[in-house]
Protein backbone atom coordinates (compact mmCIF):
# COMPACT_ATOMS: atom_id res chain seq x y z
CA UNK A 1 0.00 0.00 0.00
CA UNK A 2 1.26 3.29 -1.03
CA UNK A 3 2.02 5.89 1.94
CA UNK A 4 -0.18 8.11 0.87
CA UNK A 5 -3.32 5.52 1.48
CA UNK A 6 -1.29 4.75 4.59
CA UNK A 7 -2.11 8.16 5.93
CA UNK A 8 -5.79 8.41 4.77
CA UNK A 9 -6.30 4.65 6.17
CA UNK A 10 -4.68 4.92 9.70
CA UNK A 11 -6.28 8.87 10.48
CA UNK A 12 -10.22 7.73 10.45
CA UNK A 13 -10.51 11.06 12.26
CA UNK A 14 -8.71 14.04 10.96
CA UNK A 15 -9.12 17.74 12.35
CA UNK A 16 -10.26 20.32 10.29
CA UNK A 17 -8.59 22.83 12.68
CA UNK A 18 -5.15 21.96 14.13
CA UNK A 19 -3.96 24.80 16.44
CA UNK A 20 -0.42 25.22 17.98
CA UNK A 21 1.52 26.83 20.07
CA UNK A 22 5.04 26.20 19.15
CA UNK A 23 7.06 26.34 22.31
CA UNK A 24 10.74 25.07 23.44
CA UNK A 25 12.66 27.13 20.27
CA UNK A 26 14.94 28.86 23.08
CA UNK A 27 15.54 25.78 25.60
CA UNK A 28 15.70 23.86 21.80
CA UNK A 29 18.87 26.24 21.32
CA UNK A 30 20.26 26.64 24.99
CA UNK A 31 20.40 22.49 24.78
CA UNK A 32 22.68 22.88 21.74
CA UNK A 33 24.88 26.35 23.35
CA UNK A 34 23.10 28.33 20.86
CA UNK A 35 21.53 31.62 21.12
CA UNK A 36 17.49 31.89 20.80
CA UNK A 37 17.28 33.66 17.60
CA UNK A 38 18.86 30.23 16.31
CA UNK A 39 16.22 28.15 18.01
CA UNK A 40 13.58 30.39 16.40
CA UNK A 41 15.17 29.79 12.79
CA UNK A 42 15.13 26.14 13.92
CA UNK A 43 11.68 26.39 14.83
CA UNK A 44 10.60 27.95 11.16
CA UNK A 45 12.69 25.37 9.67
CA UNK A 46 9.95 22.60 11.36
CA UNK A 47 7.28 24.77 10.32
CA UNK A 48 7.93 24.11 6.44
CA UNK A 49 7.99 20.32 7.57
CA UNK A 50 4.61 20.92 9.75
CA UNK A 51 2.53 22.51 7.13
CA UNK A 52 4.01 19.82 4.05
CA UNK A 53 2.75 17.25 6.65
CA UNK A 54 -0.75 18.62 7.22
CA UNK A 55 -1.67 19.16 3.70
CA UNK A 56 -0.85 15.59 3.33
CA UNK A 57 -3.30 14.75 6.65
CA UNK A 58 -6.02 16.85 5.17
CA UNK A 59 -6.01 19.30 7.64
CA UNK A 60 -7.96 22.33 6.55
CA UNK A 61 -6.97 24.91 8.81
CA UNK A 62 -3.84 25.23 10.33
CA UNK A 63 -3.36 28.36 12.71
CA UNK A 64 0.19 28.85 14.11
CA UNK A 65 0.92 31.22 17.47
CA UNK A 66 4.01 33.12 15.94
CA UNK A 67 3.98 36.50 17.86
CA UNK A 68 1.77 37.24 21.08
CA UNK A 69 0.77 40.39 22.07
CA UNK A 70 2.57 39.89 25.59
CA UNK A 71 5.92 39.00 23.18
CA UNK A 72 6.98 42.63 22.86
CA UNK A 73 8.29 42.31 26.16
CA UNK A 74 11.06 39.83 25.42
CA UNK A 75 14.53 41.49 24.38
CA UNK A 76 14.63 43.90 21.49
CA UNK A 77 17.08 41.81 19.78
CA UNK A 78 15.07 38.72 19.86
CA UNK A 79 11.86 40.73 19.03
CA UNK A 80 13.54 42.49 15.85
CA UNK A 81 15.08 38.52 14.96
CA UNK A 82 11.40 37.39 14.78
CA UNK A 83 10.44 40.13 12.36
CA UNK A 84 13.09 39.39 10.21
CA UNK A 85 12.44 35.80 10.36
CA UNK A 86 8.39 36.55 9.22
CA UNK A 87 9.42 38.45 6.90
CA UNK A 88 12.22 35.75 5.52
CA UNK A 89 9.68 33.10 5.56
CA UNK A 90 7.34 35.50 3.07
CA UNK A 91 10.44 35.99 1.07
CA UNK A 92 11.17 32.12 0.72
CA UNK A 93 7.78 30.37 1.05
CA UNK A 94 5.20 32.25 -0.33
CA UNK A 95 5.25 31.13 -3.69
CA UNK A 96 5.63 27.87 -2.96
CA UNK A 97 2.72 27.88 -0.45
CA UNK A 98 0.78 29.31 -3.35
CA UNK A 99 1.74 26.71 -5.62
CA UNK A 100 0.49 23.96 -3.21
CA UNK A 101 -2.75 25.87 -3.36
CA UNK A 102 -2.75 27.09 0.62
CA UNK A 103 -3.69 30.41 1.93
CA UNK A 104 -2.24 32.90 4.14
CA UNK A 105 -4.58 35.06 6.87
CA UNK A 106 -3.61 36.85 9.60
CA UNK A 107 -4.90 37.29 13.17
CA UNK A 108 -4.12 40.07 15.55
CA UNK A 109 -2.98 43.60 14.97
CA UNK A 110 -0.91 43.63 11.53
CA UNK A 111 -0.61 47.69 12.49
CA UNK A 112 1.29 46.62 15.36
CA UNK A 113 4.74 45.64 12.95
CA UNK A 114 6.68 47.85 10.74
CA UNK A 115 5.01 48.98 7.99
CA UNK A 116 6.96 47.10 5.07
CA UNK A 117 6.19 43.95 7.46
CA UNK A 118 2.87 45.16 7.25
CA UNK A 119 3.08 45.18 3.46
CA UNK A 120 4.72 42.42 2.64
CA UNK A 121 2.04 39.83 4.61
CA UNK A 122 -0.75 42.07 3.37
CA UNK A 123 0.49 40.86 -0.02
CA UNK A 124 1.07 37.38 0.69
CA UNK A 125 -2.73 37.55 1.97
CA UNK A 126 -4.08 39.04 -0.57
CA UNK A 127 -2.09 36.96 -3.57
CA UNK A 128 -3.16 33.40 -1.51
CA UNK A 129 -6.74 34.90 -1.16
CA UNK A 130 -8.43 32.37 -3.69
CA UNK A 131 -6.81 29.25 -2.59
CA UNK A 132 -8.23 26.42 -0.23
CA UNK A 133 -5.84 22.97 -0.16
CA UNK A 134 -5.33 24.52 3.62
CA UNK A 135 -5.65 27.55 5.41
CA UNK A 136 -2.70 29.00 7.50
CA UNK A 137 -3.86 31.32 10.20
CA UNK A 138 -0.76 33.62 11.33
CA UNK A 139 -1.28 34.95 14.85
CA UNK A 140 1.41 37.36 15.23
CA UNK A 141 1.02 39.95 16.87
CA UNK A 142 -2.02 38.19 18.87
CA UNK A 143 -3.55 37.67 22.23
CA UNK A 144 -6.66 36.60 23.12
CA UNK A 145 -7.28 38.99 25.40
CA UNK A 146 -6.74 41.76 23.40
CA UNK A 147 -8.84 40.13 20.74
CA UNK A 148 -12.01 40.02 23.14
CA UNK A 149 -11.40 43.35 23.76
CA UNK A 150 -11.09 44.49 20.70
CA UNK A 151 -14.26 43.16 19.74
CA UNK A 152 -16.22 45.04 22.23
CA UNK A 153 -15.23 48.22 21.36
CA UNK A 154 -15.93 47.40 17.63
CA UNK A 155 -19.24 46.12 18.88
CA UNK A 156 -19.51 49.11 21.08
CA UNK A 157 -18.93 51.59 17.99
CA UNK A 158 -21.00 49.87 15.50
CA UNK A 159 -24.13 50.56 18.46
CA UNK A 160 -24.67 46.91 18.98
CA UNK A 161 -28.19 46.55 20.71
CA UNK A 162 -27.45 44.45 23.87
CA UNK A 163 -30.80 42.26 23.42
CA UNK A 164 -28.48 41.09 19.83
CA UNK A 165 -25.36 40.04 21.70
CA UNK A 166 -24.94 36.42 21.57
CA UNK A 167 -22.20 34.14 21.26
CA UNK A 168 -22.45 33.91 17.10
CA UNK A 169 -22.49 38.12 16.96
CA UNK A 170 -19.56 37.83 19.44
CA UNK A 171 -17.51 35.34 16.88
CA UNK A 172 -17.86 37.35 14.42
CA UNK A 173 -16.10 39.76 15.66
CA UNK A 174 -13.14 38.27 16.90
CA UNK A 175 -10.31 38.24 14.69
CA UNK A 176 -11.36 34.52 13.60
CA UNK A 177 -14.90 35.79 12.49
CA UNK A 178 -14.76 33.26 9.24
CA UNK A 179 -12.04 30.59 10.73
CA UNK A 180 -14.31 27.37 12.48
CA UNK A 181 -12.61 27.16 15.78
CA UNK A 182 -9.63 24.93 16.53
CA UNK A 183 -10.63 21.29 17.29
CA UNK A 184 -7.09 20.55 17.96
CA UNK A 185 -4.53 22.67 19.79
CA UNK A 186 -1.11 21.49 20.15
CA UNK A 187 1.45 23.19 22.85
CA UNK A 188 5.00 21.49 22.77
CA UNK A 189 7.66 21.88 25.04
CA UNK A 190 6.12 20.09 27.69
CA UNK A 191 4.31 23.07 29.02
CA UNK A 192 0.64 23.33 30.31
CA UNK A 193 -0.54 26.72 30.01
CA UNK A 194 -2.70 27.97 27.14
CA UNK A 195 -1.01 31.53 27.37
CA UNK A 196 -3.91 34.21 25.82
CA UNK A 197 -4.22 31.50 23.04
CA UNK A 198 -7.53 31.39 21.03
CA UNK A 199 -8.94 32.39 24.59
CA UNK A 200 -12.53 32.90 23.06
CA UNK A 201 -12.21 29.37 20.30
CA UNK A 202 -10.87 26.80 21.94
CA UNK A 203 -12.97 25.84 24.96
CA UNK A 204 -14.16 23.00 23.76
CA UNK A 205 -11.38 22.13 22.06
CA UNK A 206 -9.46 19.05 22.38
CA UNK A 207 -5.46 20.08 23.86
CA UNK A 208 -2.65 17.95 23.20
CA UNK A 209 0.66 18.33 25.26
CA UNK A 210 3.40 16.60 23.77
CA UNK A 211 7.30 16.82 25.47
CA UNK A 212 9.20 17.92 22.28
CA UNK A 213 10.18 21.59 21.90
CA UNK A 214 9.08 22.66 18.81
CA UNK A 215 12.17 22.43 16.44
CA UNK A 216 11.51 18.81 17.13
CA UNK A 217 8.09 18.38 16.62
CA UNK A 218 7.95 16.06 13.09
CA UNK A 219 5.24 15.19 11.14
CA UNK A 220 5.72 11.40 13.26
CA UNK A 221 4.71 13.50 16.72
CA UNK A 222 2.16 15.33 14.44
CA UNK A 223 0.84 11.87 13.45
CA UNK A 224 0.93 10.95 16.84
CA UNK A 225 -0.90 14.27 17.81
CA UNK A 226 -4.01 13.01 15.28
CA UNK A 227 -4.03 9.60 16.88
CA UNK A 228 -4.78 10.22 20.08
CA UNK A 229 -7.25 13.31 18.75
CA UNK A 230 -8.97 10.15 17.08
CA UNK A 231 -9.29 8.69 20.51
CA UNK A 232 -10.56 11.37 22.30
CA UNK A 233 -14.61 11.34 22.88
CA UNK A 234 -16.09 14.86 22.28
CA UNK A 235 -19.09 15.59 24.10
CA UNK A 236 -19.14 19.61 23.92
CA UNK A 237 -20.86 19.92 27.57
CA UNK A 238 -23.79 16.64 26.20
CA UNK A 239 -23.70 13.40 26.79
CA UNK A 240 -21.97 12.01 23.20
CA UNK A 241 -20.39 13.38 20.30
CA UNK A 242 -22.75 15.84 18.19
C1 LIG B 1 8.10 30.04 21.79
O1 LIG B 1 9.33 29.47 22.18
C2 LIG B 1 8.17 30.50 20.41
C3 LIG B 1 8.00 31.76 20.00
C4 LIG B 1 7.69 32.88 20.91
C5 LIG B 1 8.12 32.12 18.59
C6 LIG B 1 7.67 31.08 17.63
C7 LIG B 1 8.30 31.34 16.34
C8 LIG B 1 8.68 30.40 15.46
C9 LIG B 1 8.45 28.96 15.59
C10 LIG B 1 9.37 30.81 14.24
C11 LIG B 1 8.40 30.96 13.11
C12 LIG B 1 7.99 32.35 13.09
C13 LIG B 1 7.28 32.95 12.14
C14 LIG B 1 7.24 34.38 12.22
C15 LIG B 1 6.52 32.30 11.06
P1 LIG B 1 10.15 30.19 23.33
O2 LIG B 1 10.99 31.22 22.72
O3 LIG B 1 9.21 30.70 24.36
O4 LIG B 1 11.00 29.00 23.87
P2 LIG B 1 11.40 28.72 25.41
O5 LIG B 1 10.12 28.59 26.17
O6 LIG B 1 12.15 27.44 25.32
O7 LIG B 1 12.24 29.89 25.82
Amino acid sequence: MASEELTQTKLATVPRHVAIIMDGNGRWAKARGLNRIAGHRAGTENLRTIIRASIKFGIKYLTLFAFSTENWSRPKAEVTGLMHILSDVIDRDVQRLHQEGARLVHIGHLDGLPKALQDKVSHAIDLTKENRSITIVLAFNYGGRDEIIYAIKRMLADQVAPEDVDEALVSQYLFTGDIPDPDLVIRTSGEFRTSNFLTWQSVYSEWYFPQVYWPDFDEEELRKALEEYGRRDRRFGGLKES
